[in-house]
């Protein structure tokens, strides 16, 4: 102190010269020293990068809005590149009139604006048979949220007018993995929408330009990006998607099948294996997110002490259905070592389960609907690793 810090007594280079002018950057990106917030991938995971993932840096955001920039990707054939003067989303099979849309039509019905977290039914999937990946944005990351800006799916189903036979609804993608998955009708009707903006622009098209799919609290799977077919049918088609891949086998050898719903569940972002502690003793902030398949989250707990005590955490921010809810527990660390863990209870009244619990009923062959509570392990110098405790 008595030298003086130069950042205070000196002139900076940006306090001492103009800088850029306005249409230097015409459509902004981040500053050069946040260039290490990036989307990234497991290479180990995937044979290759066209039917991969990347996972959202968790640990780098706040609030509960996720960037478009770095939203988790996950493609089965790449990136459909599509013009949206040439796309077009039709509508058949059992409907009174079948459809086609273009983009302009689409944009001519009422629309509404949603925040909805998206959670791809693999996420915390390589973590069934004990801790596996070193970070919340690997072991969490297949999650985004962001405000889409769409047409109510009921709206287009009744202008093309559904028979009374029709009960179950197929999406396709127009990518080339042709992504399908058949819909029950009544979710349909209630609350899915065909987006074509996510967080006030357009979508990204790493998100599905020009259209995708919005399936609130149901897993990612389904949200069929590129979308350019509703067909209508009495039965589910029992695609790839819902037989061979997006199933649960179980002890008995028999395998859960339309398992829609994303369960309650929570992480702790920070602290985390990518984001240790490097302040010391004192106070310190931990901070995570919450959410549900079934709608709001009612209270969040957080444990220092793997789970001897609990105390209440503070969610702060909008707590929206079917949306992420940033929770905060602010206390006084005194440098010794701790297990930290947090458990989500949503307004249904559903607890997120422990790891050794989720196991004794859905065994671990599973890949799927993995909700149970993670646990970070902090040494006495703050670093931190991805753990399991029984
Ligand atoms: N839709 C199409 N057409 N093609 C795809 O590969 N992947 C699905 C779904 N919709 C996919 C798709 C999967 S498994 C998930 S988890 C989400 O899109 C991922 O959405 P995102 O890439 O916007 O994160
Ligand atoms: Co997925």
């Amino acid at each position: 102190f008595a030298a003086g810090d130069p950042l205070i007594t000196e002139i900076q280079d940006w306090n001492r010269y103009l800088g850029e002018g306005v249409d230097a950057r015409p459509y902004g990106s981040p500053s050069q020293f946040e260039a290490h917030v990036v989307r990234k991938n497991v290479p180990w995971l995937t044979s290759d990068a066209v039917s991969s993932v990347n996972f959202t840096p968790l640990h780098e955001l706040d609030g509960i809005v996720t960037p478009s920039g770095l939203c988790f990707e996950r493609h089965h054939g790449g990136i459909a590149e599509i013009d949206p003067a040439q796309h077009r989303l039709m509508i058949n099979g059992m409907v009174e009139k079948p459809l086609v849309f273009t983009m302009a039509d689409l944009k001519r019905f009422p629309r509404e604006n949603k925040l909805y977290f998206l959670e791809c039914a693999a996420n915390s999937g390589m973590e069934w048979r004990g801790a596996q990946l070193n970070g919340c944005q690997y072991t969490h990351g297949m999650i985004h949220c962001v405000m889409y800006t769409g047409v109510p799916l009921r709206t287009i189903l009744e202008e093309a007018g559904v028979k009374p036979e029709g009960k179950w609804l197929l999406a396709e993608g127009a990518d080339a993995s042709a992504m399908t998955r058949s819909i029950p009708l009544e979710k349909a009707m209630e609350d899915c929408m065909v987006a074509f903006g996510m967080n006030g622009e357009a979508l990204r098209p790493e998100q599905g330009y020009p259209i995708r799919l919005v399936v609130p609290g149901w897993e990612g799977n389904m949200w069929v990006k590129w979308l350019r077919r509703l067909e209508i049918g009495d039965e589910p088609w029992h695609q790839r998607e819902e037989t061979s891949k997006y199933t649960d086998l179980l002890p008995n050898g028999k395998a859960r099948r339309f398992t829609y719903v994303m369960d309650v569940k929570s992480v702790i972002t920070n602290p985390s294996p990518q984001a240790p502690i490097t302040h010391g003793k004192g106070p310190l902030v931990i901070s995570g997110l919450a959410w549900s398949g079934n709608g709001r989250i009612n209270r969040v707990d957080v444990t220092t002490d793997g789970g001897r005590n609990w105390h209440t955490a503070r969610i702060d921010g909008p707590a929206l259905p079917k949306a992420l809810h940033r929770f905060y527990y602010e206390f006084d660390w005194d440098g010794s070592e701790l297990f930290l863990q947090s458990r989500a209870i949503d307004e249904d009244g559903f607890v997120q389960p422990t790891k050794d619990e989720l196991r004794s009923v859905r065994g671990s062959n599973s890949i799927y609907h993995n909700n149970g509570i993670q646990t970070w392990y902090v040494n006495k110098d703050g670093g931190i690793e991805n753990v399991e405790i029984s």
